[in-house]
């Protein structure tokens, strides 16, 4: 047990931090890192005494639990074969691609279910040993559906709230889990249960009355009989970014002078589209260059010169279908340059790389258009970033309308990216659009980010939790 008990919880995969190096002794030594999920956490750590309890990254390592910037984090313990089984297996390669629409094929093992339920079961112990009588633990995301329920079973007076950061998929794809009826009842553990988009709160809801035979009312679901009746809530949260901080970081005239030199760096060309993603499939990067190779074949985009930067950061290395991806993409994006390119020229700039902060900030702040274009998405944060950094009240955003941002920055150009043509005029619309039109939509864009930030986010989410209400849910959800 420790010393020390916490009012305020966080239970996420992953640990706000990066490993910086190892201690004289051999332990870790950890840096927080600036993610959007602790920007907004953190504020409410340091002034409710808060823990946070996840995985620092790399196997076998945990080390103690430490102070930093106020948070007290506590690293759980992977063994290399549970991240193989629970990390890249359960959680990316069978939920991801599952509730992504199965734009990848899932695959179902049993020994990955296994690891997941164990390294779910240590994650709500680790996070039962941190927390004071009656705290307010808030569970984030896939990797750690069944954390609510096995929590609720060992500590029943916790307030309980969980985030799905990513879509809920709807019944007839979900249904395909094995598991289903384990995973709603591991969520239905939860007090309140947040989704980035309404449709995503439906979906769910439906998944409790189908799977685990629950009856819902509006968006109430009502579980446990008797004494041990609860009702839990399901209802949207969109997430968002530390919009000002953002602001700020783009006005800042070294970051002004680093979005000049970038243009001056890829030739001073007419136009520049920008794409910046993690390298997966859900991305819609295939279909994007595809759109652009033909915008360039065909003759749509007349005597511009237009350059595409794809930022592709690396992501989850080992899993097949990331791997595949990328030499895909390669392939891709080999050719585009070389049947398109000239000496001192190429319409692709790929980056697979991951860049800091202010170098994102000047990219955003180059870009002419920026597309994102992703077949499904929870929410997409770059999107928001964009929309946050453009102070110049420029740029245009091309958003999928399959990601959750669309449902808030209704004044992006909205695509279906599966839609070739469509897509190719949305990116010629977006690189022909009168000024005071891109005004007119930016900052209408900004207002929102900036009036919807992710404080807001958490403000809203946690006052839901404490209230036993739902916030953002008027409407029944069916
Ligand atoms: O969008 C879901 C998410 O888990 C984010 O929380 C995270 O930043 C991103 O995917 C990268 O995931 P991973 O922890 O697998 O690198």
């Amino acid at each position: 047990m420790p010393s020390q008990l916490y009012d305020f919880v966080v239970v996420a995969n992953r640990l706000p931090v990066d490993k910086v190096g190892t201690t004289d002794d051999g332990e870790p030594l950890y840096e927080t890192s600036p993610g959007g999920l602790v920007t907004a956490l953190a504020p409410v750590m340091r002034s409710q005494h808060g823990a946070w309890v996840g995985w620092a990254g790399a196997p076998d390592e945990a080390g103690d639990a430490f102070d930093s910037d106020g948070m007290h984090l506590v690293p759980v313990e992977l063994s290399a074969q549970e991240i193989e089984d629970y990390y890249e297996g359960m959680a990316n390669g069978t939920l991801w691609p599952l509730f992504h629409d199965v734009i990848a094929a899932p695959e179902y093992h049993r020994h990955w279910w296994d690891a997941y339920a164990k390294v779910n079961r240590r994650f709500a112990e680790a996070a039962a040993a941190q927390a004071a009588e009656g705290a307010t633990v808030w569970v984030q995301d896939y990797q750690l559906l069944l954390v609510p329920m096995m929590l609720r079973e060992q500590r029943p007076d916790l307030r309980i709230g969980f985030f799905n950061h990513i879509p809920f998929p709807g019944y007839e794809i979900f249904s395909q889990l094995p598991w289903r009826k384990r995973v709603v009842e591991g969520v239905l553990g939860a007090d309140l249960v947040g989704f980035q988009r309404r449709s995503d709160a439906t979906n769910f809801l439906r998944a409790c009355r189908r799977a685990a035979g629950a009856t819902t009312r509006g968006s109430h679901v009502h579980v446990g009989h008797g004494e041990g009746r609860r009702t839990v809530h399901a209802a949207p949260f969109p997430i968002s970014i530390d919009a000002r901080g953002f602001e700020a970081l783009a006005s800042d005239p070294a970051v002004i002078e680093r979005a000049a030199q970038v243009r001056t760096e890829l030739g001073d060309p007419d136009a520049i589209l920008l794409g910046v993603d993690r390298l997966d499939y859900t991305k819609g990067i295939r279909h994007r260059l595809s759109t652009f190779k033909e915008l360039l074949e065909d003759g749509a985009l007349g005597d511009k010169r237009v350059v595409l930067v794809q930022v592709a950061s690396p992501s989850r290395e080992r899993v097949k279908a990331y791997a595949d991806l990328r030499d895909e993409v390669e392939l891709i994006v080999g050719r585009l340059n070389g049947d398109h390119g000239t000496v001192g020229w190429q319409p692709v700039h790929y980056l697979h790389q991951s860049f800091p902060r202010d170098e994102m900030a000047a990219l955003y702040l180059a870009a002419d258009a920026m597309l994102v274009t992703a077949l499904r998405d929870g929410m997409n944060l770059v999107a928001k970033e964009y929309v946050a950094a453009r102070h110049d009240d420029d740029g245009v955003l091309v958003l999928s309308e399959f990601a959750g941002a669309a449902d808030e920055l209704h004044q992006a150009v909205l695509v279906n990216p599966h839609d070739i043509d469509g897509t190719k005029g949305a990116i010629v619309e977006a690189l022909g659009m009168p000024k005071a039109e891109r005004r007119r939509r930016m900052r209408a864009l900004r207002r929102r980010v900036r009036e919807h930030d992710v404080e807001r986010w958490a403000r809203d989410f946690l006052g839901a939790l404490q209230d036993g209400a739902h916030a953002h849910d008027e409407e029944p959800a069916g």
